[in-house]
């Protein structure tokens, strides 16, 4: 027997309705605020993952499933959608477009991490960005959002949000240096991976779970006390934005992220109710990378949502759809009579399912118990011969009989349909 790959997850039925509950959600939600979908390819040239998530984060370092195709070029599977949809938005010229330009995608995304709870090597994102704008106020409406999504979904009070600023080019240079001289002094507390990070990107050192590092990085010097004039001006408007939309969340001063290309605002939804894996959603502003990639000077701003941690969230929340009935023809001739019925009633829009003649009569009814249907609906040649249908109850037992000429009309009721 061939099984799927360790950390890939087929997503079955009931829980498949979730899923589109979820989808459902997030469509109607963000297309309210005017974004728009994108659909993007999965796997894209190795380079542009490179270069847009950045060569020394640990996605790119070591957990990108990257291959040679059959002509030998190198090739990714994406491990986000950021950097592909900044491609599409380059390539296709979208950046004339009024804006800021809002796009959503998603679907699954690939990274080698070591599997567990909540956390997968195929996993999906609902992905938005917002690109060409640079005001606060665009930060503080994307995390509104964000919480709306949530608490259309009925999470409201399961997450909560964090945000940080992380400066840009003219004041993080120098905290890096300050951070880095901090860290190097105070390596001997250090975890191993802690230790190694030092050089290579210190910032992702504040992010350090492991326990033994805390009172190191809990005393470590702060960002929010480095950043230039205009970070922290802008840093304080996307809060007085949040605050007077009434929004709760907390300021989280070592929020780095494990992406490379954020400048200034970062955020992330968590949620005690997830374990370890205990990020929800996350995000930030950009500015900078779509130059980056070839394109315009220009601003960008957005965030991804983890379907499979809000799923886990929601629980067995959503009740999947359920055929109202159940026909069951006894033979041949039943089957025939009753096949072009269920199709004028499914064509209206109500769920029946159909029996196709070779089961017994106890058998069926069992099937109609365990499909959960209000009516199990019997004809056999008796029936055919006087032109009716056997109309039970499956809560009471309770039978009666229907003109096979109005079954439709019947059917069509149970579904609530006129
Ligand atoms: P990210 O924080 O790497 O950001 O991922 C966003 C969310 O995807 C996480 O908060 C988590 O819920 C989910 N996620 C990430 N990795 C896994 C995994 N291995 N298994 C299950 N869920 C996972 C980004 O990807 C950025 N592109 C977000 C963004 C968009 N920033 C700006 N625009």
């Amino acid at each position: 027997m061939i099984r799927a790959i360790r950390g890939v997850h087929d997503i079955l039925p009931p829980e498949s309705a979730t899923w589109q509950h979820v989808e459902a959600t997030a469509r109607r939600v963000f297309e309210a605020y005017g974004y728009r979908e994108i659909r993007l390819p999965v796997f894209e040239r190795t380079e542009l993952f490179a270069r847009g998530i950045g060569e020394v984060t640990d996605i790119v370092q070591k957990e990108m499933y990257t291959f040679e195709d059959r002509a030998g070029e190198s090739v990714t599977l994406r491990p986000e959608a950021t950097a592909s949809l900044l491609r599409a938005y380059i390539e296709h010229g979208l950046h004339v477009q009024p804006k800021p330009v809002r796009l959503y995608t998603l679907g699954p995304m690939f990274r080698y991490e070591r599997p567990q709870a909540g956390r997968y090597r195929q996993f999906h994102q609902l992905d938005v960005e917002a690109l060409g704008e640079e005001d606060p106020a665009l930060d503080a409406e994307l995390m509104l959002m964000l919480l709306e999504f949530f608490r259309a979904l009925g999470l409201g009070d399961r997450v909560r949000l964090e945000i940080n600023s992380i400066g840009d080019a003219a004041c993080r240079p120098a905290y890096r240096a300050r951070l880095t001289e901090y860290l190097t002094a105070r390596a001997a507390s250090l975890c191993g991976e802690c230790r190694e990070r030092i050089e290579r990107n210190p910032l992702r050192v504040l992010d350090c779970k492991t326990p033994a590092c805390r009172p190191v990085l809990e005393a470590a010097p702060r960002l929010a006390d480095s950043l230039c004039a205009p970070c922290a001006g802008h840093f304080a408007r996307v809060r007085a934005c949040l605050d007077a939309a009434g929004v709760a969340y907390d300021v989280a001063p070592r929020l780095v992220r494990g992406l490379d290309y954020y400048v200034r605002t970062t955020f992330e939804v968590t949620s005690t109710h997830l374990g370890a894996q205990n990020a929800v959603a996350g995000g930030g502003r950009y500015d900078g990378l779509i130059k980056l990639l070839g394109g315009p000077p220009e601003a960008g701003n957005g965030f991804a949502v983890g379907i499979e941690r809000v799923v886990l969230l929601l629980g067995q929340a959503v009740e999947p759809a359920r055929p109202v009935a159940l026909l069951i023809p006894l033979g041949q001739a039943a089957v025939a009579r009753l096949l072009p019925v269920a199709r004028d009633v499914r064509a209206r829009g109500v769920a029946v399912e159909l029996g196709y003649g070779g089961r017994r009569l106890r058998a069926e009814l069992e099937r109609a118990n365990r499909l959960g249907v209000a009516v199990a609906v019997i004809v056999g040649d008796d029936e055919l011969a006087r032109g009716e249908a056997t109309v039970r109850e499956m809560k009471s037992g309770a039978q009666r009989a229907v003109p096979l000429a109005g079954l439709a009309a019947e059917l069509l009721a149970l579904g609530g349909r006129p």
